[in-house]
């Protein structure tokens, strides 16, 4: 899964603000997966499937690839390589309940940040279709 299209070329000097930009950038990105870890760490469903002691490390990961795919830098990577995401989850025993878990936290950590009911439907839309790809064990 790549980056939402092409961005503009930018041919008189001026930037087209990406959707990253458009958000509020790093802090609203930040924000969302602060909140998100929060839940997940407290969630003994997915505390069952994420590695210990890693939260931290874990929202960084998550954090750098929201804000490349959204148009930010693309620090993702530069330190992970490509995304390959499905293949990363394929450790991980991820089920419709572990989905729906892990979809449940994104949404209340999206209400959180209270994005323009546009933005929250583009994003919340992607993050719908990427967990349904990710699940890779019968329930
Ligand atoms: C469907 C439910 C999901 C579950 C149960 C799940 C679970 C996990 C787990 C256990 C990890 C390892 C934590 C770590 O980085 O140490 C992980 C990593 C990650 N997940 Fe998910 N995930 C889910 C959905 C998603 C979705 C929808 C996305 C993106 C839109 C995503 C993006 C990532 C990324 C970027 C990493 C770090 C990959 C790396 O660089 O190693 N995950 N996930």
């Amino acid at each position: 899964m790549g980056p939402p299209g092409p961005q503009p070329i930018s041919i008189d000097g001026t930037e087209a603000p990406t959707f990253y930009d458009s958000v509020g950038g790093h802090d609203t990105f930040e924000a969302i997966v602060s909140g998100f870890y929060a839940r997940v760490s407290a969630d003994p469903v997915l505390v069952a499937i994420y590695p210990q002691d890693e939260w931290a490390a874990a929202a960084r990961r998550l954090l750098m690839f929201l804000e490349q795919y959204w148009g930010g830098p693309h620090t993702y990577s530069e330190v992970r390589g490509h995304p390959r995401l499905r293949a990363r989850h394929v450790e991980f025993t991820i089920d419709r309940r572990a989905h729906d878990h892990w979809l449940a936290h994104m949404r209340a950590a999206l209400d959180d940040v209270g994005l323009t009911p546009e933005a929250d439907q583009v994003i919340w839309s992607y993050l719908q279709t990427a967990a349904e790809m990710l699940i890779n064990h019968p329930s």
